[in-house]
């Protein structure tokens, strides 16, 4: 099962991400969006990456050899002859459903199909296909050029060559996969959204401040973000959106969204991408703690 053309639907910031770590890694990349501006708006974004990557000596080729596997398309028979669909798109069951249902018909039959999703089941997703045996999840982290992890997600009905064909290419990324199933929230955000909900709690309960939380686990723990920078870092409306996901599959109060994280998604103080959250970012490399 030779993987060497890699589409990528979407081309936001997790798109764009896995595109160029897939580029990086010396595969064909097309990159598939509904309007040229998303597209320039990710290649920017690869552009600037690349560009601090290469400054650091991290990369093996210059980054124009890099870019010259890099493709962006706003036709999906461009992604007809691929190996491996990863998709990346708004985070909505509809939204996903339809594109796998259109692409199944174009892209090759041998062909992997992939999501990208943090919280939506895999198994939901592959019933837009007639190809429920070469479905899975490969979910990658934010930012994707810099974290190592990638989460491999098998259902019941993923075929074992095609679990390990995706699991290789995971490690051809450069990445460390790991194995797991499709039960809501893998292993990462089944033990992270926990933690950053408790970390709300704790701010509602006065436990301490915004800053002293975060303080308290980046250097008591030597965690790189304290929660409130990672959850204004991973965006507070898709954490609230995981929430609502991962509390309707397990009906436990560990995963209910605090009132609090509901009001500001509901302020539309969504973190570092509105630059209002937890903090305000009106000066981005000073964040200050908004009075909540
Ligand atoms: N490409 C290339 N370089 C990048 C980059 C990117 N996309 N993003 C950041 N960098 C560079 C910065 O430019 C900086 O370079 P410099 O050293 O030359 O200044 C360097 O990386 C370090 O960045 P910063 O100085 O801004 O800050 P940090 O030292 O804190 O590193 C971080 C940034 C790697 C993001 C680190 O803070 C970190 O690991 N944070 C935790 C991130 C995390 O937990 N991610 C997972 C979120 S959960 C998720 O994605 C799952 C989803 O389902 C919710």
């Amino acid at each position: 099962m030779e993987i060497s053309k890699v589409g990528v639907l979407g081309c936001g910031l997790m798109g764009s991400g896995i595109a160029q770590v897939a580029a990086t890694a010396g595969f064909d990349v097309t990159v598939f969006e509904l309007e040229q501006k998303f597209l320039d708006k990710g290649f920017a974004g690869m552009e600037k990456s690349l560009t601090k990557l290469a400054e650091k000596g991290s990369l093996a080729e210059a980054p124009g050899a890099i870019r010259a596997r890099l493709k962006g398309t706003t036709s999906p028979q461009d992604l007809a002859s691929c190996d491996i669909v990863i998709e990346a798109i708004i985070e909505n069951v509809a939204e996903k459903r339809k594109i796998y249902a259109s692409l199944d018909t174009i892209v090759k039959r041998e062909a992997i199909f992939a999501s990208n999703t943090s919280s939506i089941s895999i198994t939901e997703l592959m019933t837009a296909t007639r190809r429920p045996d070469r479905f899975i999840g490969l979910h990658f982290f934010n930012p994707v050029p810099l974290m190592k992890l990638v989460e491999v997600v098998r259902t019941v009905a993923t075929a074992e060559p095609v679990y390990e064909a995706a699991y290789a290419f995971a490690q051809k990324l450069g990445k460390v996969p790991v194995r797991t199933s499709d039960k809501t929230g893998f292993i990462v955000n089944r033990l992270l959204v926990p933690y950053l909900l408790d970390a709300i709690r704790a701010y509602e309960e006065g436990v301490g401040s915004i800053e002293d939380i975060d303080n308290a686990m980046k250097l008591g723990c030597g965690y790189p973000m304290g929660p409130f920078s990672l959850l204004d870092f991973v965006g507070l409306e898709t954490t609230y959106y995981i929430t609502q996901v991962m509390y309707d599959e397990f009906k436990q109060s560990r995963f209910a969204s605090p009132p609090l994280l509901k009001r500001l998604v509901m302020a539309g103080w969504y973190g570092r991408k509105t630059g209002k959250g937890f903090y305000d970012y009106s000066d981005p490399s000073h964040p200050k703690p908004n009075r909540l």
